[in-house]
């Protein structure tokens, strides 16, 4: 067992008796009996100083949940990917096209491997963007659409449909070059303290991943299984809607989903998962 520098938080909130159950299972997750997905990996360089393995969130759940995603029939995440299926081929805005229009009517040739590379630097936008972002333009500036609202459902099912087309792939989000001075942005904000409590994310998902708070198993806090079916809310979750719950868990002011902080946050903490596979959607509690 890692020994692990006691912050704030442990004091605080972690009940000591979750000291003993520290780390991630050994389970591995093989979704339908043949599609190997990887929960563990060698931490991205970046992050060399800090840890030497990265995890996905489901090693940290108990098995029960963990069954959930191992059989597309069980997990309740599937039914939003048929539902974006059906949005995928409405024609809708001024401009009478669909996604299939101009994307195919199979999504898994034309947005495979596409959920692994974002956020993403747009060179013609000049901007960082996020899945959910590039969404919007498509819907605003291709078809004439009113954009989904940010962490809506009708988002989270299109993500959950583009997302499964990359399921096992691993995350490999660029963080240099243009995109340099957004990532820096969003690692500044996993390191600042926050709120009340003075926590930043790293006092949570880096010195404590694999302790108890609250009775729930802390984990990495990585992003890979997104969007998520929560058990507690019964929907699917988005990135920043998450971020959102964990801030304010803080007791802090949070940022907006779609805010540019978030969207930085978003960048920096998809790139501590490189590595990992692609899962969602995950399934979580
Ligand atoms: C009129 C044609 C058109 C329609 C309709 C359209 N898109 Fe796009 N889409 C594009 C073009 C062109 C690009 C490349 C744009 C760019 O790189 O800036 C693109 C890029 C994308 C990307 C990024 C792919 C990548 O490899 O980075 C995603 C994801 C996407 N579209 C999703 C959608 C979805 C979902 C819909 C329906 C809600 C949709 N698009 C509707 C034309 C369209
Ligand atoms: C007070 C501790 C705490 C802080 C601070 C905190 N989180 Fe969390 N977070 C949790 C708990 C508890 C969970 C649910 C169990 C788990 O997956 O770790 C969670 C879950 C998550 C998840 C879902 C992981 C998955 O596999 O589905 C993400 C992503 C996340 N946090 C990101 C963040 C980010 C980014 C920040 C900083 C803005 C942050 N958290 C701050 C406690 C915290």
């Amino acid at each position: 067992m890692k020994i692990k520098v006691l912050t704030a938080v442990s004091a605080a909130l972690i009940g000591s008796a979750g000291l003993a159950l520290a780390d991630p299972d050994e389970d591995q997750l093989v979704i339908n009996g043949d599609l190997e997905i990887v929960t563990e990996a060698a931490a991205p360089d970046h992050l060399s100083d800090v840890m030497d393995t990265i995890y996905s969130g489901w090693r940290f759940r108990s098995d029960e949940t963990q069954e959930l995603e191992m059989d597309d029939f069980d997990n309740p995440g599937m039914i939003f990917v048929d539902q974006a299926m059906d949005s995928w081929a409405s024609a809708e805005g001024s401009e009478g096209k669909s996604c299939a229009s101009c994307h195919g009517d199979d999504p898994s040739e034309s947005m495979a491997g596409v959920r692994a590379v974002y956020p993403k630097w747009n060179a013609d936008a000049g901007e960082v963007r996020t899945l959910a972002m590039q969404i919007n333009d498509c819907r605003e500036n291709q078809m004439g659409a009113d954009a989904y609202k940010y962490d809506s459902a009708p988002m989270a099912a299109m993500e959950a449909l583009i997302a499964v087309q990359s399921r096992g792939m691993p995350v490999n989000v660029a963080i240099g070059g243009p995109a340099a001075e957004t990532w820096e942005q969003g690692k500044a904000l996993y390191y600042t303290r926050t709120g009340q409590l003075e926590l930043s994310c790293a006092n949570c998902h880096e010195d404590n991943y694999g302790n108890n708070i609250r009775s729930d198993h802390l984990s990495q806090g990585q992003i890979n299984g997104f969007p998520t079916y929560r058990l507690k809310n019964a929907k699917l979750n988005t990135v920043h809607g998450r971020f959102k719950g964990c801030v304010r868990d803080t007791r802090a002011e949070t940022y907006s989903p779609g805010s540019p902080e978030f969207v930085a946050l978003e960048l920096y903490v998809a790139s501590r998962g490189n590595g990992l596979s692609v899962e969602g959607p995950s399934v979580r509690n």
